[in-house]
């Protein structure tokens, strides 16, 4: 059943380009000319219509919904909050009556995303929701569902659902900006041609498998470990720390880079392993001179960046390449890396990979 791999987490990782591209599959018009989005009920006064957007959920799908808010805000411009379900549900958020909510559940069954979309919807706010599995609470009673095609998820640690979430966040944004008026004819042509190529950027990325692996050793003993970026490559930290702590049981910390030196900077001394995400082109400069902080204080750094800017390698201890896509679809390519990382350390330490101590698939108690 694990198709020959030795861990459900490994066979996931791998799976990632069938469910990008599961995902995908007939929601983008085959000459690239738009969206399709059946499933969704909104039509074309509601979503112009939308002035806010609550994206409520928890644990890696709130990280999904962090790059979420990025690309929407970036093409649709409609602002965005997300926040975590368990706080959302007990404050008295202020909705326009033009709110929409998005909640975003790989299992649909999440206590505290449940409750936060009843609450939403005793509101009277419309909640669409993204989830991986098509009979859950969440798809039943949510006013619209967008299904990630992720096919079943085994591994506590969630991998491909969390790439899935994010293609679907892609298309919505584009759907939204497309209709709006935000992106012309050839701007969604451009970004769905990049989305469409998404699985295959995938596929390349996996090939890092070996270097992760031997980068992974550095963590048998390691106690601390930081990842650092800015903006969306931020985002793709938070799930990088995440995915380590949750099964390598190593402590791991995401920092927006320019937040280090207000006090985490004191934590980075001789060996100490960094991640540095360096994926977007105009933040390029400003993450770099935050790597060479932590260098300075003896960090040993791996970076992150596009095949092509070797200028990296003057700075870090050793790169990964990602394949080059558009800024905004980095995310998917940066964060296999970082999960495969998460995979090696945890394996190198002879950790239940599967079954990480303390955590259930489906977190159904608040
Ligand atoms: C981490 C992980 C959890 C889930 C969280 C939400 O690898 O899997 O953080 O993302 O428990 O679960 P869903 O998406 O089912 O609501």
């Amino acid at each position: 059943e694990r198709g020959g791999y030795p861990h459900f987490m490994l066979k996931e990782i791998h799976e990632q380009p069938k469910a990008v591209r599961d995902t995908l599959r007939g929601r983008v018009a085959e000459d690239l000319s738009g969206v399709t989005l059946d499933e969704i009920g909104f039509d074309e006064a509601f979503t112009k219509s939308v002035d806010r957007i609550h994206i409520i959920a928890c644990g890696t799908s709130w990280h999904a919904g962090l790059v979420g808010k990025a690309v929407i805000e970036q093409y649709a411009r409609i602002p965005v909050d997300v926040e975590i379900a368990s706080e959302y549900r007990y404050r008295n958020p202020i909705y326009t009556p033009n709110t929409l909510a998005i909640v975003i559940s790989q299992s649909g069954e999440t206590a505290d995303t449940l409750a936060a979309m009843r609450e939403m919807q005793s509101k009277g706010v419309r909640v669409l929701a993204i989830t991986n599995v098509v009979g859950s609470s969440a798809a039943r009673e949510a006013d619209d569902v967008i299904v990630t095609w992720a096919g079943p998820e085994i591994a506590v640690a969630s991998t491909k659902a969390y790439t899935t979430q994010i293609t679907a966040l892609y298309l919505l944004a584009i759907h939204f900006a497309h209709v709006r008026g935000n992106l012309n004819d050839a701007g969604v042509h451009e970004l769905l041609e990049a989305l469409a190529a998404l699985p295959q950027l995938a596929e390349q990325v996996l090939d890092t498998a070996p270097q992760l692996k031997s980068f992974a050793r550095r963590y048998v003993e390691a106690t601390d470990t930081f990842f650092i970026g800015r903006g969306i490559d931020y985002a793709v930290a938070l799930e990088g720390a995440l995915k380590l702590k949750e099964i390598s049981y190593i402590h791991a910390e995401a920092y927006a880079a320019g937040e280090l030196k207000h006090g985490t900077l004191a934590l980075i001394t001789d060996g100490v392993p960094v991640i540095g995400i360096a994926t977007q082109p105009d933040l390029y400069e400003k993450t770099v001179s935050n790597i060479v902080e932590v260098k300075a204080r003896g960090a040993f750094v791996l970076g992150m960046t596009w095949v092509g800017n070797d200028d990296l390698e003057k700075t870090v201890d050793e790169v990964i390449y990602l394949p080059k896509t558009l800024p905004a679809l980095a995310p998917i390519a940066a964060v296999i890396p970082l999960q495969l990382l998460a995979y090696y350390a945890a394996v190198a330490r002879g950790n239940d990979v599967d079954k990480p101590r303390n955590l259930a698939k489906s977190v159904t108690v608040e």
